[in-house]
């Protein structure tokens, strides 16, 4: 199968509407989309993903009336956080209705719904009767695509189109907040700052999730893998663990001097962990690129986006 970039639309739409996927831009990370309310369209996204079946999709849709339609309730505070901030990297997680086939939810009786902000695919959802079901358009357990040239290269020939939406502005996934009776709990970190939730939802709770248990699904330990073994840390002390003659580091703002510069990238050298959060996936693929032993790569402040940054490079990691 021919895989066609281009920013159409209609052609998007169309495809869609004939069951089949179409990788979407979305702020946070490409998707992987599909019909979310036909169980083969989701078939599909399994197994082109080569993804377990036990993790569940995230439905995309372009407003809250639209949420409506699928579940049994808005919770007051889910109102509140998407009046704040949707459309952006918010995931929602609530009790969905029958509509919502199970194979979208793993079985599970809640649903994850977003309203992403690139305008491409928010015009697309728009236009769309039905809701789109999009994990992040990797194969299952490799990094992210924050490029349409990223999503071309793991899944080429696997679907008909991907739509071009430029590069990711968030470059992170996004943060998944569950409502119960007894409020909320963020169940990833990602593209929305804690602090920023907080400042809307006060008394949120934070899973933390020791990655073995499937309470939140999709946050195995071991995700986002780079061919090349891929070590956090400070590389001063990791050089002595790892002694190896083609080392890569990826920084959060500094240079060291005995690496070669070329094989070297900062995530943000005016140390942004906003910055931090856009350039990691894609400088994670490019040192992935260089034939490397090792790649050395170093936390980012704890602030902002720092935590959902430094989550991803635990679970890239070889040695956490
Ligand atoms: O930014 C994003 O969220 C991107 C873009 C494409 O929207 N999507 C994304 O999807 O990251 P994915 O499939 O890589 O991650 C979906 C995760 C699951 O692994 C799981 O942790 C959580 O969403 N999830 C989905 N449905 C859930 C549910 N009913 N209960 C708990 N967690 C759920
Ligand atoms: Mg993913």
């Amino acid at each position: 199968m021919e895989t066609l970039i281009t920013a159409n639309i209609n052609e998007a739409k169309r495809l869609l509407e004939q069951g089949q996927l179409v990788a979407i831009p979305t702020e946070t990370v490409y998707g992987l989309a599909g019909n979310a309310l036909h169980s083969s369209a989701l078939l599909s996204i399994y197994a082109t993903k080569k993804r377990p079946s036990f993790d569940p999709l995230i439905i995309h849709t372009s407003s809250i009336d639209k949420i409506a339609n699928y579940v049994l309730s808005i919770p007051e505070l889910m109102f509140a956080l998407y009046e704040a901030f949707s459309p952006g990297p918010i995931t929602y997680v609530v009790k969905k209705n029958n509509l919502i086939p199970d194979m979208a939810t793993s079985g599970l009786p809640t649903a994850a719904f977003r309203v992403p902000s690139h305008p491409l695919t928010l015009d697309l959802l728009k236009s769309l009767d039905f809701p789109l079901a999009a994990p992040s358009a990797n194969l299952f357990g490799k990094v992210s695509p924050t490029t349409a040239q990223h999503v071309y290269n793991q899944l080429h020939g696997k679907i008909p189109m991907i739509l071009d939406g430029g590069a990711c502005q968030v470059g992170i996934e996004s943060t998944i907040v569950r409502f119960d009776e007894q409020g909320a709990e963020v169940l990833r970190l990602g593209g929305l700052s804690i602090d920023s939730i907080k400042s809307v939802a006060p008394g949120i709770r934070i899973l933390h999730s020791d990655g073995e248990h499937i309470d939140s699904p999709g946050q195995l330990k071991s995700h986002y893998a780079t061919q090349t073994p891929l070590l956090v840390g400070n590389p001063e002390e990791l050089i002595l663990k790892y002694p190896s003659k083609k080392i890569g580091i990826l920084s959060f703002s500094k240079i060291y001097k005995w690496v070669p510069i070329e094989r070297q990238r900062q995530l943000s050298a005016k140390r942004s962990t906003f910055e931090a959060a856009q350039n990691l996936f894609a400088m994670m693929q490019e040192l992935d690129h260089m034939n490397l032993d090792y790649i050395f790569a170093e936390e980012v402040p704890n602030t902002q986006l720092g935590p959902a940054v430094n989550d991803r490079l635990k679970r890239a990691s070889v040695n956490h």
